[in-house]
């Protein structure tokens, strides 16, 4: 079925993943009417990690009031709006329902059809927006707190997972070390910061599974050990009470960091050289990282690789990207009011078979 939709209507997309709560309002030309992104990074900070059952309350304090200021921004009609878009996959359980329930809710008292989502497929939707054509086929790749994985994407939908982490995802192991070097959570930003003034070459940390050109996985749970046996001398269990210099530390984030770039990037480039594919679409939090950024720059242009990186803005989580659904309201796929949340990782399971 095609649904003949003009430029001017609206969906109205929710995000709840995982710590972020955010609504837009996104036109089928792709403007952006009316946004509003809640963040929960105080209530999560002292735990240093997002804590799941913290993120369900805040997520059930602030959805009504982040949906209905993105709605009063947008000042549309009602009756432009043809669809409530949320993102039910993969994502924290309880952070996941509070989105969902409030889309069902929302789509049965306005009669709206309700759309479901994939909230990893629409951090690589990111990267085509304001692009103008489309991005499609693609090598996918979504770096962030809870992701790092590689995926041959043959249309905004249909996936198949190439590979990923093994253990921690790239942010992850970026706001683990940050802990370590005494920055306040999520310390990716801060530690990318702090890196700037560091030695890139002073430390020679592991780059875990790089050399291994069989397989397009990633694996940084070792990385962050050997970060903390730096700072700690090999064996120690208190590192706690090591007192570090600020160019130790400026060093030591200037390292770690270019050891994740370096396997990203790696990985990356052994993507397209598996795939054939000619395009990287980059997109998650880590994206945001502007020394990946350039570096990954480099590399495609030095290979003839095209590279789309969603825009800092859109890197983070946030509801924006939720404009993917309109590539399933053009053919008319809505989800019934049954639609249930689907906590677990995009794996093989959802895509074709792995390669
Ligand atoms: O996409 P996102 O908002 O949430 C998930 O879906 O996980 O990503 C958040 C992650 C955090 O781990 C944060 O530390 C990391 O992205 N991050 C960065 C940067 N900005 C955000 N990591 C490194 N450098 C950055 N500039
Ligand atoms: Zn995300």
């Amino acid at each position: 079925m095609t649904i003949h939709l003009s430029s001017d209507d609206c969906l109205l997309a929710i995000e709840s993943t995982c710590d972020e709560t955010a609504a837009a309002v996104i036109t089928r030309s792709g403007c952006v009417l009316g946004e509003c992104v809640a963040t929960q990074e105080t209530l999560h900070e002292q735990f240093a990690g997002v804590v799941p059952e913290i993120a369900a309350r805040a997520h059930l304090e602030r959805i009504l009031p982040v949906i209905d200021t993105a709605i009063v921004q947008s000042r549309i009609a009602m009756d432009r709006l043809v669809a409530v878009a949320v993102a039910t996959h993969p994502g924290l359980p309880g952070s996941l329902l509070v989105g969902l329930s409030a889309a069902k809710a929302l789509a049965l008292a306005w009669s709206k059809p309700l759309v479901g989502i994939n909230h990893v497929q629409a951090h690589v939707y990111a990267c085509g927006m304001g692009h103008g054509s489309s991005i499609y086929p693609c090598i996918g790749f979504v770096v962030s707190g809870g992701h790092t994985s590689l995926y041959h994407c043959h249309s905004a939908t249909d996936w198949a997972y190439l590979g990923g982490t093994i253990d921690d995802a790239a942010g992850e192991a970026f706001d683990k070390v940050a802990v370590m070097l005494g920055l306040p959570f999520p310390g990716g930003p801060q530690l990318s910061a702090l890196a700037s003034s560091g030695n890139p070459r002073a430390i020679q940390f592991p780059r875990p599974l790089l050399d291994d050109h069989t397989r397009l996985d990633f694996s940084f749970s070792g990385l962050k050990t050997a970060v903390r046996y730096h700072i700690a001398g090999t064996g120690q269990k208190d590192w706690s009470l090591i007192e570090l210099s600020d160019q130790d530390k400026m060093d030591i984030a200037a390292c770690f960091q270019q050891s994740v770039i370096d396997c990203l990037v790696g990985k990356a480039v052994l993507a397209v050289k598996k795939t054939g594919l000619k395009r990287i679409c980059l997109g998650g939090g880590v994206a945001a990282n502007r020394r990946l950024r350039e570096q990954l720059q480099a590399a495609c242009d030095s290979k003839g690789i095209e590279l789309l990186i969603a825009a800092p803005e859109l890197c983070t989580d946030n509801a924006v990207m939720g404009a993917l659904a309109w590539e399933k309201i053009e053919r008319g796929e809505y989800d019934s009011l049954e639609l249930d949340a689907q906590p677990g990782l995009l794996r093989p399971a959802l895509g074709a078979k792995r390669r």
